[in-house]
């Protein structure tokens, strides 16, 4: 019997991450944040001050990460959850998601997360290239004015500076780079439900995945 997976595709800062994470808790399921293996090899690049341009030194960091997700996000025992989510992080995250090396490196792995009884993955193209066969595909969109205020929030919440006019410069490039990019672009898998979460609640859009599947909520 195949394990079954729900994909939540969409922009940085659409609410993804919450929303997966309420619908694997309501169903029970694991869940996998596939941007924090993106964003664990641009750290790991920054520390050891990898050239970015570097295709092959970016790609063997990718393959060889040390990380766990069994007590908050660690690269090797060290708890980095916090550190990951830094603006410079996710810029470099975007840059090298755009080589063909990373994406091929972090696949397997994250195929690895499908265990009963099931998976929520978020990303960009887990309903396109990691996980084409999964039963429910969602495609999660909000405005780039209401994706800032939500980051603008939790960068805040978190004691992390940031204004929001850089904010939204920020995820308009990154949108524009994980759009462009040749290698498993951001976009809806052509079986993908559209949710449009601008003017819904987390619990509203998490309901309504819920409702897709199946599930009673
Ligand atoms: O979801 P996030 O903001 O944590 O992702 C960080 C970056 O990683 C994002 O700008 C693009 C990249 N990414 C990707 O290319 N494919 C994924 N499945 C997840 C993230």
């Amino acid at each position: 019997m195949t394990i079954p997976v729900i994909t939540i595709d969409g922009p940085t800062a659409s609410g993804k991450g919450t929303v997966a994470d309420a619908v694997a808790q309501a169903l029970g399921w694991h869940v996998l944040d596939s941007g924090a293996l993106y964003r664990l090899t641009a750290l790991v690049c920054l520390r050891r001050e990898i050239d970015p341009d570097s295709v092959r030194a970016v790609a063997d960091v990718a393959r060889t990460l040390d990380v766990s997700f069994n007590d908050g996000i660690r690269l090797a025992g060290e708890a980095v959850s916090l550190e990951i989510r830094a603006e410079a992080v996710g810029n470099l995250a975007s840059r090298v998601a755009a080589y063909p090396e990373v994406r091929e490196a972090l696949l397997q792995r994250q195929r690895d997360f499908r265990v009963a009884p099931g998976l929520v993955a978020d990303g960009r193209d887990m309903g396109t290239a990691v996980f084409p066969d999964a039963g429910l595909k969602v495609f999660l969109l909000a405005s780039a004015e209401a994706r800032a205020a939500r980051r603008h929030k939790q960068l805040m919440e978190k004691g992390i500076p940031a204004t929001l006019g850089d904010l939204l410069e920020d995820l308009r490039a990154r949108d524009a780079r994980d759009t462009g990019r040749a290698a498993s672009p951001l976009k809806p898998a052509s079986d993908a439900r559209i949710l449009d979460s601008s003017d819904l609640s987390i619990d509203e859009t998490v309901q309504q995945v819920l409702a897709w599947y199946g599930h009673p909520g």
